[in-house]
């Protein structure tokens, strides 16, 4: 084994950071022996000196991130930080001053992948991020090495353990939305401003990467359609119960038939509860992959919350001193293919419409002909109601999310129809 140490800089000390320089020093003898080299902690970058950070030497606390990267005895830089600046220039600077960088920030690597693993290649740096996706559930990896073989159609799952927690805590216990956010943030799980979390661009950034590395093209950001979770309420719950569903934030990346284009999409939907996502509980996350030769995979863990992300970023750490020592690089950026993403009213799904309408002869008529006009086909109605009132609970069958669209569009102009109360795509049938 070699005696002089590979030496680590560490961008941020928080939730993550902190766990990580914990599994660091706990593990020193272990990662050195798995390593080949021992590994130091050479200084761990902050924005607050003066906090007491257990198990850290004050010594090597520093205010001047910058300073770090360019100290050029770095081996690898591993960012903790969060959020687009300063960390993309802290990266690209680590790459220019010869460390390799691992990260766990989805955010900037879904917005600027392409830009980072280009500087990585340039400099011949490994640019590794595991943790971005699925906190300590092993998935970039899988998609980017095992299943390089094979051909990824789809990917479909939970990425976003706040919003599950949220979820499952208003499913199953009746929590109100701000206990169950509140829960979440303090188990570490939220991100600094939750709306990233609740919102689903947490969840979207995530799809962006995993659909770039799925379908060996880019997907940025922007390409993934979004919607939160903050308008699901106890009344949506109640409806998927009665169609014996429950109600998940999901992401899910697909590949087109017929080969040429992709999709990415982050909303809430109904899944059934035979569905082994259903049972996708508090902040875990579950993600199912569907390749030509392989089949079905799922992917089940900790999909937040210090400890188990550390986990994820210590694997990558471990990796890039590998390929240090070696002289060699890992995988980079794989976006051969090219794909155009197209936009959500190319996807195809089942969908669930509640209505408030009139309670008059004709009203049902004259909702299915609305249906009907934009070849939207209806699986099953339900009706109640008292008063001259009702509700109405459409469930329709495959079809355009631009044909939903625009039947919806039609239904607020019915004088009969009073108001649309939800729509929620129902998913895993
Ligand atoms: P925290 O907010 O807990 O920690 C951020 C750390 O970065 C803090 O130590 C903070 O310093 C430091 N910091 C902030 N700005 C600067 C700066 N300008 N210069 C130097 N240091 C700075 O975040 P998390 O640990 O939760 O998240 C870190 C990353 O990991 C994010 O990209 C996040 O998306 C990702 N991630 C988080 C998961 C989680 O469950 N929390 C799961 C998977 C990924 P100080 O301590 O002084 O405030
Ligand atoms: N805020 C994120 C989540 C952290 O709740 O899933 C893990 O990426």
């Amino acid at each position: 084994m070699r005696t002089r140490p590979l030496k680590v800089a560490l961008l941020g000390c928080g939730v993550v950071g902190s766990e990580v320089a914990r599994i660091m020093t706990t593990h020193a003898a272990d990662l050195a022996a798995r390593i080949g080299a021992p590994v130091e902690l050479a200084g761990v970058a902050v924005r607050r000196p003066d906090k007491v950070r257990e198990g850290i030497d004050p010594a090597l606390v520093t205010t001047d991130a910058t300073a770090l990267v360019k100290r050029g005895d770095i081996d690898v830089v591993v960012e903790v930080i969060g959020g687009i600046e300063p960390a993309r220039t802290l990266i690209t600077t680590a790459f220019a001053h010869g460390a390799s960088v691992v990260s766990a920030n989805k955010a900037l690597i879904a917005q600027d992948g392409a830009a980072l693993h280009a500087a990585a290649d340039e400099h011949g740096k490994d640019l590794y991020y595991e943790a971005a996706v699925a906190g300590a559930i092993p998935l970039i990896r899988p998609l980017r090495e095992s299943l390089a073989g094979d051909k990824v159609n789809r990917v479909l799952g939970i990425v976003n353990g706040t919003t599950n927690f949220i979820l499952d805590a208003m499913d199953t216990t009746g929590a109100g939305y701000q206990e169950a956010l509140d829960e979440a943030t303090a188990l570490g799980y939220a991100e600094a401003d939750p709306t990233a979390d609740v919102e689903g661009f947490d969840a979207a950034a995530k799809a962006a990467i995993l659909a770039g590395i799925a379908f060996h093209t880019r997907v940025r950001l922007d390409d993934v359609y979004r919607e939160g979770m903050t308008e699901v309420t106890a009344a949506d719950f109640a409806s998927a119960k009665e169609m014996g569903c429950t109600i998940k934030l999901l992401a899910i990346c697909e590949r087109a038939a017929d080969g040429g284009s992709v999709t990415a999409r982050v909303h809430p939907a109904m899944i059934p509860l035979s569905h082994p996502l259903a049972g996708v509980r508090e902040a875990y996350n579950a993600v199912f992959v569907e390749s030509e030769a392989a089949g079905q995979l799922m992917f089940y863990g900790p999909g937040a919350g210090g400890s188990p992300t550390a986990s994820a970023v210590l694997g990558d750490l471990v990796a890039v001193c590998r390929n240090r020592l070696g002289g060699a690089t890992g995988p980079g950026e794989s976006a051969y293919a090219a794909l155009p993403v197209s936009p959500m009213g190319d996807v195809v799904t089942r969908y669930h419409i509640s209505l408030d309408v009139a309670d008059k002869p004709g009203v049902l008529a004259q909702v299915a002909t609305v249906f009907a006009e934009h070849g939207v086909s209806i699986d099953t109605v339900r009706q109640s109601g008292k008063d001259g009132e009702a509700s109405l609970v459409v469930v329709t069958h495959r079809a355009s999310d631009a044909a939903l669209g625009g039947t919806v569009e039609a239904l607020r102009k019915l004088d009969t129809v009073r108001g649309v109360a939800s729509i929620m795509r129902v998913e895993g049938e």
